[in-house]
């Protein structure tokens, strides 16, 4: 069985498709079923959140997991991607501290809520991640908002005090945290506790501050001074990437990883629905998830889709075979229209 990576600059290989477990609710069979189906079938990585509470569930089934999976071994060159046997896979897990204490087989993202944007709060989403994963190192944490939004209540579970969550904070500009956490996260990476760093939902004025200090840093010979090697964002046929986010990321060597490549929950109906889509799946016999999906890692983005129904966690793994050509690539770019179904980062000081 072969695997599709990203392979970082730290030797780190992220796959290239990840189960989403956003609405994986805890209390739900259907989330145990589609996180063991996702293993069964191939499935390398999932994509989980400290604030998607379901990760005292999903833990315990993937450090259980045995390894044994569907074989896919017709996995084709994609974008700028690489093919790697899961054996290379697997070692990649002793990048870049070492091995690990676990028999570790899948890669695992979490992701540090706006309730913990501390040092000490980051420390702490760390260490429930690592204990409900059984693990001693993380595969990859993000910082999940670039903040607060304005009018944002409190959640109960936060405590009902915490500053970061006043009006007055809501309403300032956040980059000073933002740096903080960020200098928290590099300084965890170098402890051994993450494998691999980044940030999510960070627009260029989010991004750009924290961009400065690393490199001002790093100037002044800080050799832990550490840019981030993801952005993970909203992303999908009918809502892409700014061009200016996307230089930026590109100029720093921050790969942009997809979220509702499919459209959603709210846009799913539409986009797998759309007279362009359906005429290329049927080309190539697939599903039109899969052409949605196909799109977004032929431009290069991480995937991360999503499905509480066993029969979809199989289709949408269904990626590796085919290669759109030029000309449906282009179809499916002009169908933009900058459509967000998610809250706008860009709201946010
Ligand atoms: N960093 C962030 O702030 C952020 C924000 C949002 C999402 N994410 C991550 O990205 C993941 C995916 O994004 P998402 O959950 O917004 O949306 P998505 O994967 O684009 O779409 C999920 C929706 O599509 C349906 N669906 C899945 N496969 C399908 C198929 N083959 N055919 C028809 N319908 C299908 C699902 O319904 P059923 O369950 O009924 O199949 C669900 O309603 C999340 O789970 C999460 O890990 C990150």
């Amino acid at each position: 069985m072969s695997v599709l990576v990203h392979e970082f600059s730290n030797g780190v290989m992220l796959p290239v498709v990840s189960l989403g477990c956003w609405c994986l609710e805890a209390k739900d069979e259907s989330t145990k079923s589609a996180v063991a189906m996702a293993l069964k079938t191939g499935y390398k990585a999932l994509d989980d959140a400290f604030c998607y509470e379901n990760e005292a569930v999903i833990g315990p089934i993937v450090s259980k997991f045995d390894g044994k999976a569907t074989a896919h071994t017709d996995v084709k060159e994609c974008g700028p991607f690489k093919v790697v046997s899961e054996e290379e896979f697997r070692k990649s897990f002793e990048k870049p501290h070492g091995k690990p204490r676990d028999d570790r087989k899948i890669f695992v993202t979490s992701k540090v809520w706006v309730t913990h944007f501390t040092p000490a709060g980051v420390r702490e989403q760390c260490e429930e991640h690592l204990k409900n994963f059984d693990r001693s190192s993380c595969d990859l944490m993000l910082l999940h908002w670039p903040g607060i939004h304005v009018g944002f209540d409190e959640p109960e579970s936060s405590g009902g005090s915490n500053p970061l969550f006043t009006l007055e904070n809501q309403k300032a500009d956040q980059t000073q945290t933002r740096i903080t956490c960020w200098r928290t996260m590099e300084q965890m990476y170098h402890e051994g506790k993450f494998r691999a760093i980044g940030v999510s939902n960070y627009m260029p004025k989010h991004l750009l501050p924290i961009l400065e200090d690393v490199k001002a840093r790093k100037a002044a010979g800080d050799l832990k001074a550490m840019y981030p090697m993801v952005n993970q964002i909203e992303l999908n046929v009918f809502c892409q990437i700014p061009q200016d986010l996307d230089k930026i990321c590109k100029d720093h060597g921050i790969l942009i990883t997809s979220y509702s490549t499919l459209g959603g929950v709210n846009s799913v109906a539409k986009h797998i629905t759309h007279p362009v889509v359906t005429k290329i799946a049927a080309k190539h016999n697939v599903k039109p998830a899969a052409v949605l999906l196909r799109w977004a890692m032929q431009m290069g983005y991480t995937v991360l889709p999503r499905s509480t129904k066993d029969e979809r966690v199989v289709d949408n793994f269904n990626l590796f075979h085919f290669n759109m050509d030029n000309e449906e690539m282009k179809e499916l770019t002009a169908l933009n229209s900058n459509e967000r179904n998610l809250m706008d980062p860009n709201e946010i000081n």
